[in-house]
């Protein structure tokens, strides 16, 4: 099997090595290369720098670095441990507001610790150990499933608008808004993908187009000031983006741009479905306007990727990194346990409903 960047394991857990090995994602596509990060601040550093990003592997490289951190803590003590533990949880959780995915994985990891308070520390450390693995196996099998309810919504041949990179590159395997569109290329199906290139830090250009390509994917490149004339042409069938952080209500939180596509998707008629996990869907925010925004560099902006700087020194800069999609636009939610339709406040409930019952069955 010829190895393209479909065959990377983007995040992984080296228990030989004791280290979290990561796809630099912000060399892609120039070059692969792989990290191996052993120190919790470089595991910081990583997802703050989005060199792992993309709202599952966030969580599921937090996961793994709080295990190795727990690993690192020498006493036999419940009480030391649990603090020195619960430092290191906070600080990993610091590292980006935005995608809950990041605060999920780590809670998961400390509930572990907080109901086995009875037993002695290897066992905790095991059990993390086995908790963290967990959360990446099941990330696949819910991007799969994320694939196969969003397979029932288009057809062989139709034309899809994404935004930023909700694909492979930012879960463990198949994405969440690129799901269907790899699950589909195993079963022989393809479509036409328009990747907005989402400035500025280019992850539709950089990541989305590189990982289509790899797949055979039929893919076409856009500034994401074209996205309303490719839908005007009548090129798209339906817009499918990923999500960061689902308000109660269905607001739907997502890289920087999302919200005007789903606007644009309005005007002319075309569906705009949000793709995510139920670990991003984030119940105790009401709505989108409580979600916090994480603001980067202005850097970025002005220079990151240009030869020299391309904005007056003194310019002010203003470089939101996400928005929000109002429940209003969107056709629906779709995530590993069905697709949820307006009212989303009651379709929401209704999913994690069927998530219980599941877990329970
Ligand atoms: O800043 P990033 O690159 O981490 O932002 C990523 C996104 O906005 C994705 O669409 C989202 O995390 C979903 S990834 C399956």
């Amino acid at each position: 099997m010829k190895k393209n960047i479909m065959n990377f394991e983007n995040v992984a857990l080296n228990e030989q090595e004791d280290a979290l090995i990561i796809l630099d994602q912000t060399k892609l596509p120039c070059e692969i290369k792989m990290l191996h990060l052993k120190d919790l601040k470089d595991i910081w550093q990583a997802i703050y720098k989005l060199q792992v990003r993309g709202a599952p592997a966030i969580g599921i490289a937090a996961g793994f670095g709080l295990y190795l951190a727990a690993k690192n803590i020498d006493t036999n003590d419940y009480e030391s441990f649990f603090s020195k533990f619960h430092e290191a949880k906070e600080f990993l959780n610091s590292s980006r507001p935005t995608a809950v995915n990041l605060s999920w994985a780590l809670n998961r990891m400390e509930k572990i610790v907080i109901n086995n308070h009875n037993k002695n520390i290897s066992e905790i450390k095991e059990l993390l150990r086995e908790e963290c693995i967990a959360i990446k196996t099941e990330d696949i099998f819910t991007c799969k499933k994320i694939g196969e309810y969003g397979l029932t919504l288009i057809k062989n041949g139709d034309g899809i608008l994404t935004h930023c990179n909700a694909g492979q590159l930012a879960t463990s395997k198949y994405g969440t808004a690129l799901a269907p569109i790899h699950l589909g290329r195993e079963r022989g199906m393809n479509f036409r993908v328009y990747c907005d290139e989402t400035r500025p830090l280019l992850q539709g250009a950089r990541l989305s187009t590189f990982e289509l390509i790899a797949d055979g994917v039929d893919t076409t490149l856009i500034c994401d000031n074209m996205a309303s004339q490719v839908m005007k042409n009548g090129w798209i069938n339906a817009v499918f983006v990923g999500a960061d952080r689902i308000a109660a209500n269905g607001d739907s939180c997502n890289k920087i741009g999302t919200s005007g596509l789903a606007i644009l998707a309005k005007y002319y008629g075309i569906p705009f479905y949000v793709l995510a996990p139920t670990s991003t869907i984030d119940m105790n925010i009401s709505k989108g306007s409580d979600i916090i925004i994480e603001q980067r560099p202005s850097e970025e902006i002005t220079e990151m990727w240009y030869e020299k700087r391309m904005a007056p020194n003194d310019v002010k800069v203003y470089n939101p990194a996400f928005d929000v999609a109002d429940n209003e636009l969107i056709t629906g939610i779709i995530t590993e346990y069905g697709i949820a339709r307006q009212p989303f406040s009651k379709s929401l409930e209704e999913i994690f409903k069927s998530a219980k019952n599941n877990k329970r069955g």
